[in-house]
This record gives structure tokens, C-alpha cells and sequence, in this order.
């Protein structure tokens, strides 16, 4: 249990960890290339180590040293591992997309929460391509066995990431040509990557198509993760004045930046480039009197990791305020509708959960409580600013679980506010 204390104002500059996506996809696409690469400013929280740790069963070499990651790439993937992927969702779905057209035997496995979330929506896509994945009940453990796969057209009634790059990932290895087309264009850093190392893939609109390639190593300078800076930009937009430096806004993931227009927040963005294929920015956000809004629809997809957040952001927010066509949430590390609707009444707040989203009430101010994370980073990470907004502070049962994309995340918050 950890204490949080309210703050009159926070202010402060802010270089935040690399984002994890990012992170994901150059350690296992850099460990099954021809070559040696380096990640620098890599998230090592502890998704991103699940993933070097089960690439390496499979026989590359990684090593990791603070924020730098070094792999030397095994193209040839060992086989009969018990590949454990812990809590992250990325690492297993992707990992089933790769290891499905490689000729082997794996299982992959990952923790309670891990073992609650639906695989389905990756095993059968893969199982149109011709790979042979069992899951347990629609969920992991799964079982990959050696196939041969053949690309086809699929077309996804989700959005997600996940599921087009597991896709993708088996495309690599199937005959002919794999298309994944999806409703709505969600990130796109497989496909950037992909196309950085060599593969053919060609993008057009929300259309990908791949064929059988071999990958080439490329070293990676991976940004800041957009979805780690919303908790600083946040409390910048609520109590004072926040400097993010470095963080990636490929505009898949700036959905924040929709949210933040609609619900009045005042932010700049500075100092914009692109780098290593992706563009960068300093984000500086200013304290505002917020207003509620109505939000769903496309724009999902690019802030569905934020709509926690988000939604807290309206709970201060004058006025009522509507989120909605994000079923997805229920499918996280925690039931997201559910745990951020009890995180917000927890405060003071006044949240009604819907099917698909949340109905908030704004207040000028919230009390303050305690909020259990129920082991999910994100509902920790929320909690902690929604308590230093709060009037009176209060605890976060189980906050360790930050560490599973922002290790250092309250060491943060106290270097700047010396309160936590
Ligand atoms: C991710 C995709 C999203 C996101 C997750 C990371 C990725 O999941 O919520 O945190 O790296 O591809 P879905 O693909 O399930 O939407």
C-alpha cells in the first residue's frame, strides 16, 4: 500500500521510459533477423523483459544494460519451449503470430491476468493461414505445433494491434501474399518496422500486406511512450505545468491529443522531428479548466491504453461527460470499465459504468480514498493522479505493478512533487 499525497500545484520537466510497443517489436523482430542490433532509451520495465526473456529460449542472444538492449538475431528458432509471457498481451500475441511459421513446437504461458484474456481473436486468424495454434478454452496457455502456412485476405471486426501484427508477424513465413484489413487503423509500428528491416510490406490505408520475408537488424532509438507521458501531461493540464520531452506521436497513438482538444486542456507541441521512423515531440501542457465531453468511435484504437485517464480527467471536468465504444477495455490487464469506474467513486467521484464505456458527472473537486489497482499499471498509475489532484490524498493498494511499463514511475512523481 502506498500513500499519495494531495498537491496545490505540479509543475515540472519530464523524461519519461521508451515506449513499450515500440520496444516489443524491435527485441523480438531484432532477435529473429541476420545481425546484431542495439535499442537504446528501450522500456526494461517488465513486459518488455517477458519478451527478451522468451526470445531468448528461442535462441538469440540479448542483453540488457539500463535502457540499452543488445541482441544478436537467431533466425532459426529453437524448438519444444515453455515460453513464459508473464502479463503482457503483447508478447503472447505476437510471439503466437512469429513462432506459428517457423516450423517448431512452443507453449506459451503468462500470469493469472494473462491466462483471463481472450487468444481466440489470434488463433483463429492464424488458423486461416494454415498455423496450428490450441489455446485452452479460448485462452493460455496455447500450443503451437510446426505447419505450413499460406497467406491469405482477413479481415478483423476489431481493432487491434495485437491481432494485425500476430498476423503480419505469420506472414512473414507464409507462401504468397497475407492482408490483414482492419475496421479502424490501430498502431502502426509493426508495419514501420517491418518495412525499416527489409520485408516486403506495403500499407494502404487501413490495408497491410506482407510477403514472405527475411528481416535485417537495425539498431533502434525507441521515444518516449505517449502512454506513460499521459500520466505527467495530466496532472499538468490539472495542477500546474508539465514539460514531456521526447515523446512519440505517431499520430496512431495521439488520441489523448483529440481528448485533450475536446475536453479544453491547452498543450503545445514542440520541437517536433522524426526519428528512426517514427515522429517525436516535447509536449508541454498547461493547467485549464476542463469541460465534459462526448467520446467514441475511431478515435479509440490511438487512446484506448489512456481512457482510464481520460476518464478521471472528466470526473473534474464541468459538466457530464459520455465515453463510449470501448468494449475493448473489459478485455485488459483488469476489466478497465469496471476498475476505473470503482477508482473514480473511490475518490469522491461520481462514475456510472456502461456496456461499452462510462458516464462521469464532473465535480470541481474530489475527496480522495483508497483505490485498489487490482495488479493493472494503468489503474495504479491513475490513481496516483487522481489522489495528488484529490483534496485529501490517499492509498493505492498494490501500486508495485507500475513496474510493468514504468519501473521508476512514483520515484518520478517524487523528485518532483517530494511528497509521495
Ligand atoms: C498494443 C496494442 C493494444 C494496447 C496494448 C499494446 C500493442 O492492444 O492496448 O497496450 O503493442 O500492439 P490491442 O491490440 O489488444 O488493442
Amino acid at each position: 500500500m502506498l500513500e499519495i499525497k494531495p498537491r496545490e500545484y505540479f509543475e515540472g520537466e519530464f523524461s519519461l521510459p521508451g515506449d513499450k510497443s515500440i520496444t516489443h517489436r524491435a527485441v523480438m523482430l531484432n532477435a529473429c533477423a541476420d545481425g546484431e542490433s542495439t535499442i537504446t532509451n528501450a522500456l526494461t520495465g517488465e513486459d518488455c523483459l517477458s519478451t527478451a526473456a522468451c526470445m531468448r529460449a528461442l535462441g538469440a542472444e540479448i542483453k540488457v544494460d539500463g535502457t540499452t538492449i543488445f541482441v544478436k538475431g537467431s533466425p532459426d528458432f529453437k524448438s519444444g519451449q515453455r515460453l513464459n509471457c508473464g502479463n503482457s498481451g503483447t508478447t503472447i500475441r505476437l510471439l503466437t503470430g512469429l513462432v506459428a511459421g517457423k516450423g517448431i513446437q512452443a507453449e506459451l504461458y503468462g500470469d493469472d491476468s494473462l491466462s483471463k484474456r481472450p487468444m481466440g481473436r489470434v488463433s483463429e486468424p492464424l488458423a486461416l493461414l494454415g498455423a496450428k495454434v490450441q489455446t485452452t478454452d479460448g485462452t493460455a496457455p496455447l500450443v503451437v505445433s510446426p505447419a505450413t502456412l499460406c497467406g491469405q485476405e482477413i479481415t478483423l471486426k476489431i481493432a487491434s494491434a495485437q491481432v494485425k501484427s500476430a498476423i503480419l508477424l505469420a506472414g512473414l513465413n507464409a507462401e504468397g501474399v497475407t492482408r490483414v484489413v482492419e475496421p479502424v487503423k490501430s498502431r502502426d509500428h509493426t508495419e514501420r518496422m517491418l518495412q525499416a528491416m527489409g520485408a516486403e510490406i506495403r500499407v494502404d490505408g487501413n490495408t497491410v500486406e506482407i510477403k514472405k520475408s527475411k528481416l535485417k537488424a537495425i539498431d533502434v532509438s525507441v521515444p518516449s511512450d505517449i502512454s506513460s507521458a499521459a500520466y505527467f501531461m495530466a496532472l499538468g493540464a490539472l495542477k500546474g505545468k508539465t514539460l514531456c520531452k521526447n515523446v512519440g506521436v505517431n499520430p496512431t497513438r495521439t488520441g489523448i491529443l483529440v481528448a485533450f482538444d475536446k475536453l479544453g486542456v491547452k498543450y503545445t507541441l514542440l520541437n517536433r522531428r522524426v526519428s528512426g521512423g517514427e515522429e517525436i515531440a516535447d509536449i508541454l501542457v498547461e493547467k485549464s479548466p476542463l469541460k465534459a465531453i462526448e467520446l467514441g468511435g475511431e478515435v479509440i484504437p490511438a487512446l484506448i491504453d489512456e481512457l482510464p485517464l481520460i476518464a478521471l480527467m472528466c470526473a473534474f471536468a464541468e459538466g457530464e461527460s459520455r465515453i463510449f465504444g470501448a468494449k475493448e477495455l473489459r478485455v485488459k490487464e483488469s476489466d478497465r470499465i469496471k476498475t476505473t469506474a470503482e477508482l473514480i467513486n473511490a475518490l469522491g467521484g461520481d462514475c456510472l459504468e456502461t456496456q461499452d464505456g462510462f458516464i462521469i458527472r464532473g465535480k470541481a473537486s474530489l475527496r480522495g480514498g483508497k483505490v485498489n489497482s487490482y495488479l493493472d499499471h494503468r489503474i495504479a498509475m491513475t490513481a496516483a493522479v487522481g489522489l495528488i489532484a484529490s483534496k485529501e490524498g490517499g492509498e493505492i493498494v498494490n501500486p508495485e505493478c507500475c513496474a510493468i511499463s514504468f519501473p521508476d514511475f512514483f520515484e518520478k512523481l517524487g523528485v518532483c512533487a517530494g511528497q509521495v
